[in-house]
C-alpha cells in the first residue's frame, strides 16, 4: 500500500521526541487557521496589545496572534522545550511583532505586573506542576481588564480514534498515562474559576473527514502519536498498516471515516 504524506519523523524516534512531533501537529489537525482565528475572536486581540502564549509549543499560534497585534503590538511565545527554538527560528515571521522565550514554569515569573492584555495557554496548563502558582502568576502578569483564554482537549476528542488504536494495538493507557496531566473541566477550569472569577465556557469543535484509509493513516502519522509511547516495540510501519486496514474496513461500510475534534476552555478577565 501507498501513505502519501509521512511525517519527517524517522522509523525509531526517542519517545520524547515522538510526543513533540505530535505536539507539533495538534493545531494543523484542528485546522490552524480557524483555530488561530478562534482564538482570536474570543480573546477579542487588537492591534497595539501585548498578548503572550503560555506553553507556545513550536509557535503555530504564537504568529498569527502577532498578526492581530501588529504592527504596534507584540506576541511573545513561551516554552522551556529547547528543541522548539529551531522550530521557532524556522518560522514565517518576518517582520512581525513576534519573539520567543525558553523558559521553564518552575523557575520564578520574570515578567512584571501588568505586562500583558492577554494570555492564552492552549493543551497547556492540564500539565503544569504548580498549577495554583502559575494561574496566580498569569493573573499578576495580566494588565487590568486583561484577558485570559485557556483550552485543551475535550475528554471525547478523538475519543473513537483512540479506541481504534488502543484495541489495534492490544494495549489500553497505563494508569500512569491515564493519570498524566489534570482534568479541564474538574481541576483546572474550577481553579480558575476561583482566582479569577468565573469564566465563560468555551468550545471548539472541528471534525475531520476522511474519505480514504490512506488518509486516515496519514493522520496518525503526523497528527497522533500519543499510541506511539506506549508501544515503542512496534515499529511505525506495522503500526502504520494496522490502522490503514481498519479505516479501509471501516470506509467500505460507513463511506467515510470521521475523527471528532473537540476543545473546551475557558475565558477569564482579570478584575481591576
Ligand atoms: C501539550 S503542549 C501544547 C503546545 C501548544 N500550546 C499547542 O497548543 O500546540 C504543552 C507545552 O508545554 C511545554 N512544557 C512542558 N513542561 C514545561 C515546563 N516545565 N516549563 C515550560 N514549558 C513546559 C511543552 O514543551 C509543550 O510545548
Amino acid at each position: 500500500m501507498e501513505y502519501e504524506i509521512y511525517d519527517t519523523a524517522p522509523e525509531t524516534l526517542p519517545t520524547e521526541a515522538i510526543r513533540m512531533r505530535s505536539v507539533a501537529s495538534i493545531h494543523r489537525r484542528f485546522g490552524n487557521a480557524d483555530l488561530a482565528g478562534w482564538t482570536i475572536a474570543n480573546l477579542g486581540l487588537a492591534s497595539g496589545e501585548r498578548v503572550i502564549d503560555i506553553g507556545c509549543g513550536v509557535g503555530h499560534i504564537t504568529v498569527p496572534l502577532a498578526r492581530a497585534v501588529a504592527p504596534d503590538g507584540h506576541a511573545k511565545g513561551i516554552d522551556n522545550e529547547t528543541d522548539y527554538a529551531a522550530a521557532w527560528d524556522a518560522l514565517d515571521r518576518e517582520g512581525l511583532p513576534v519573539s520567543f522565550d525558553l523558559w521553564r514554569w518552575e523557575a520564578p515569573w520574570p515578567w512584571p505586573n501588568g505586562s500583558y492584555d492577554a494570555a492564552v495557554s492552549n493543551f497547556t496548563l492540564t500539565i503544569m506542576p504548580d498549577l495554583d502558582l502559575a494561574v496566580k502568576e498569569i493573573r499578576r502578569i495580566l494588565h487590568p481588564n486583561g484577558r485570559l483564554l485557556v483550552t485543551g482537549s475535550a475528554p471525547d476528542d478523538q475519543a473513537e480514534f483512540m479506541q481504534m488504536h488502543w484495541e489495534l494495538v492490544g494495549e489500553h493507557p497505563t494508569a500512569e498515562m491515564a493519570a498524566r496531566g489534570r482534568d479541564m473541566t474538574a481541576e483546572v477550569l474550577p481553579l480558575l474559576d476561583d482566582i479569577f472569577g468565573p469564566g465563560k465556557r468555551v468550545e471548539f469543535a472541528n471534525d475531520l473527514s476522511f474519505p480514504r484509509p490512506q488518509d486516515v493513516a496519514e493522520f496518525y502519522a503526523t497528527g497522533k502519536l500519543y499510541g506511539l509511547l506506549a508501544t515503542d516495540n512496534r515499529t511505525r510501519d506495522d503500526l502504520l498498516d494496522l490502522i490503514f486496514h481498519a479505516a479501509e474496513a471501516h470506509i467500505a461500510k460507513h463511506g467515510t471515516y470521521v475523527v471528532k475534534r473537540r476543545l473546551l476552555g475557558g475565558l477569564y478577565i482579570k478584575k481591576p
